[in-house]
């Protein structure tokens, strides 16, 4: 049944990145995180002083998107993710994004993407869906320990609000929102461990092997 191709699709901070890595491992398959994409042109306009909605810059910005050269930790800030739900609304950019994502899914070995819209636009023909989610509050106070775990400092309620705006903003787009795709698996992760909800998404997995 391989190459198998796994979407996960989820609002921030909902787990589904430590996911997508851990089926990635387990599966031996590839893994992108689309969000990087989307949070690179952010930094790209950030760093030009360009403003989010100027669309042609960010579709420059976009073309010149390399998946291979991803730098997590340059794109790790919370203004930038907040920067990203902008040029996330423009089509264009959404276009040339998702031709790229694409053609990562086309590889041979198979791969685990996650992102917003995966089930739904980018890959509507993967073999397994999952949409993970987990309330606003939980996911809160997970990026905060996160945070705090890296020596940093947060409010709840700043982060809080922050994730409500980013969500509605991911769900209220006309174009690729936040939905999950009619054959997605839900999996609500919101009182589930890291583990447990790895078990349940690989049990998942197995079962349309
Ligand atoms: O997943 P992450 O928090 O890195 O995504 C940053 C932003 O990029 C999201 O809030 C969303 O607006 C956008 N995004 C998207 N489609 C994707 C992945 C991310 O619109 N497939």
């Amino acid at each position: 049944p391989l190459p198998l191709l796994i979407a996960i699709d989820g609002p921030a901070a909902s787990g589904k990145g430590t996911l997508a890595r851990r089926l990635a491992d387990y599966f031996h398959l590839a893994h992108l995180d689309t969000g990087l994409t989307y949070r690179a042109v952010a930094h790209e306009m950030l760093r030009r002083g360009w403003p989010l909605d100027d669309a042609e810059h960010a579709v420059d910005a976009a073309g010149q998107v390399d998946l291979t050269a991803l730098d997590k930790h340059a794109l790790s800030a919370h203004a930038v993710a907040d920067a990203a739900s902008k040029v996330a609304v423009i089509p264009e950019v959404r276009r040339v994004l998702v031709d790229k994502q694409r053609a990562f899914a086309a590889q041979e070995g198979g791969a685990v993407i996650d992102g917003r819209d995966i089930g739904t636009v980018v890959c509507p023909d993967a073999e397994v869906k999952l949409f993970v989610t987990a309330s606003a509050e939980v996911r809160a106070g997970r990026r905060l320990r996160d945070i705090e775990s890296r020596g940093g400092h947060a409010e709840l309620d700043e982060i809080l609000d922050d994730i409500r705006r980013r969500d509605e903003r991911d769900m209220g787009r006309a174009d690729s929102p936040l939905r999950p795709a009619t054959d997605a698996h839900l999996l609500d992760t919101s009182e589930m461990s890291i583990e447990a909800a790895f078990q349940a998404a690989r049990a998942i997995v197995d079962d349309a092997l």
